[in-house]
């Protein structure tokens, strides 16, 4: 039987690091803000909203609503985001999606300034983390304050939360990575494809499975941990596993009784797996968790590089 990894616990804890560092900066006269921006309403975004503003409240980062009308213009759009980027007190942008459909979205992610990316969705943060110019972070979370201050500078982009929410939540419970089979399933921009990468840094063996791959279950049964992200209820069954399978479910579906389950049958997979993540209190709470370590991480480093007595 499986053991839980409780993402509650480890969201706790991180949101704990952060904050002490909110304070810290709170002391010398700097605020930690971070900008929220949202086109019409949809009520999965609207969810997604107040959970991000109570979480940001919970550790001192002052949240900043933007709310733009369903038929607001790419225009006005990329106003905001203008405004946002120059904006001393925010130190950190989410766009909530899914933006209206005549948007195109990468349009409105790829103008926000690299070092306000915290959801690391834009194309220099997704072409700095291809290019393992950012992926130190996955390496330096649980060094002292000084080896962070010193990466620092190197970086202008920040890690896409959930992913990287991953990262944290295996590491946290133990898991090594280094040479060890990582089955992707989903490709996606925000989770499949930077997670792959994520893990890829961390000398795993990456196989990335999507719609097209024929006989999914011929690559989950090889995998040693099998992360899976695709919205897809039961897609991955308890004899698409082998055993003792580190299981990772980052899928989020509504089921008809209103119910929130993840892509994995938790129910037969369990009696395999050495350990999986519930839908919910998995990945879920870490992803918001990591946005506002970001954030705060985003406020340091723009104090730290605006200081003329740096040395
Ligand atoms: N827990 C969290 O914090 C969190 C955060 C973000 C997203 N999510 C959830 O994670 C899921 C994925 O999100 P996303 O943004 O990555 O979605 P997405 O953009 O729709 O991507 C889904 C991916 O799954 C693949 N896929 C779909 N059906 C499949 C199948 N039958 N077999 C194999 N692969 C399949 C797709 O393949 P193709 O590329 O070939 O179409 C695609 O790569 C959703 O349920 C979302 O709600 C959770």
């Amino acid at each position: 039987m499986a053991k839980i990894m409780d993402g509650h616990k480890l969201s706790e804890e991180i949101k704990t690091g952060v904050r002490r560092d909110v304070e810290a900066l709170g002391a010398m006269g700097v605020e930690v803000g971070l900008g929220l921006l949202m086109v019409g309403e949809n009520p999965s975004s609207r969810q997604y909203l107040l959970a991000t503003i109570k979480a940001c409240k919970k550790v001192g980062i002052i949240p900043h609503q933007f709310n733009l009308p369903e038929d607001a213009s790419i225009n006005e759009i990329l106003n905001v985001v203008h405004t946002i980027n120059r904006d001393e007190r925010i130190n950190g942008l989410l766009v909530l999606f899914p933006l209206p459909r005549r948007i195109n979205p990468r349009r409105v992610v790829n103008e926000i300034l690299p070092e306000k990316d915290v959801d690391g969705l834009g194309s220099l943060s997704v072409g700095r983390l291809a290019a393992e110019e950012s992926t130190f972070q996955i390496f330096t979370y649980n060094s002292s304050e000084d080896h962070w201050v010193r990466g620092m500078p190197a970086i202008s982009g920040y890690l896409p939360c959930t992913p990287y929410g991953v990262i944290r939540l295996l590491e946290y419970y133990g898991v090594e990575l280094k040479g060890k089979h990582a089955v992707v399933v989903g490709k996606s921009l925000a989770v499949g494809k930077p997670l792959s990468l994520m893990l890829l840094a961390k000398e795993a063996t990456v196989t990335v499975c999507h719609r097209a791959t024929d006989d999914l279950a011929y690559f989950t049964r090889q995998a040693d941990i099998l992360c899976t992200a695709t919205g897809v209820k039961g897609l991955i069954r308890e004899d698409m596993v082998k055993d003792g399978v580190v299981v990772v479910d980052i899928g989020i579906n509504v089921i008809e009784d209103g119910r929130i389950v993840g892509d994995v049958d938790f129910e037969g997979v369990k009696n395999k797996a050495s350990l999986i993540t519930p839908v919910p209190g998995g990945v879920g709470p870490v992803t918001i968790a990591m946005l506002l370590e970001n954030t705060v991480k985003s406020a340091q480093r723009n104090h730290l590089l605006k200081s003329p007595l740096i040395t």
